[in-house]
């Protein structure tokens, strides 16, 4: 059994959809008549994926990306690995990475700079969570479903060792 306990509830379900709702609006005026393609960051943005593009009123393809950084701990590499590729097209095409949490910027970053090395057009940011504090690289997001403070996140897609995932809220992680 783990023993971590979770805090407060930081934010609720329904706030969560109730933003989705606001940004799935806000995507479908800025590229209206236009055909976008949104770029899931597996795992955790897979609930935050499902609220936006249900709330996209466009011709949309969707997708997924699975990366994981190398040396995370330290906080230096800048390097980001593809563990599941794209299987879409995105030459020319408008794209929409929607991942759950901006910390560092570092996967963001590289994503970017990937996605456009592929032909994307445009290459935009949904997040669901940014935190600030943490960033190391500068990045422009486009989408922000809320700004949290420094600490660890969990829930809502978020997870701490794959665990926590599945909490329909966000959440936060108290040190032991
Ligand atoms: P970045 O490259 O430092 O911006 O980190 C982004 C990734 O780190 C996210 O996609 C998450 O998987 C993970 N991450 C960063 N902060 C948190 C957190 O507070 N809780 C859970 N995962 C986090
Ligand atoms: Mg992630």
């Amino acid at each position: 059994m783990h023993k971590d306990t979770i805090g407060t509830v930081l934010i609720t379900q329904e706030q969560i959809n109730a933003k989705a709702t606001e940004i799935g609006k806000q995507i479908t005026e800025d590229f209206a008549g236009e055909e976008i393609v949104l770029v899931g960051i597996l795992r955790g943005a897979v609930l935050w994926m499902a609220d936006i593009m249900k709330n996209v009123n466009l011709d949309t393809i969707i997708d997924f990306m699975a990366v994981s950084s190398y040396g995370a701990a330290t906080k230096t590499s800048g390097v980001v690995k593809i563990n599941k590729d794209l299987d879409t097209d995105i030459e020319g095409k408008t794209v929409i990475i929607v991942e759950d949490i901006i910390d560092s910027g570092v996967t963001l970053n590289y994503l970017m700079g990937y996605l456009e090395s592929r032909g994307a057009k445009t290459v935009k940011i949904c997040t669901l969570l940014d935190k600030p504090e943490g960033r190391r690289v500068d990045i422009n997001v486009d989408y922000i479903g809320f700004t949290v403070d420094d600490r660890f996140i969990v829930g809502y897609g978020l997870d701490f060792d794959q665990r926590y995932r599945n909490l329909p809220y966000i959440t936060w992680l108290k040190e032991e």
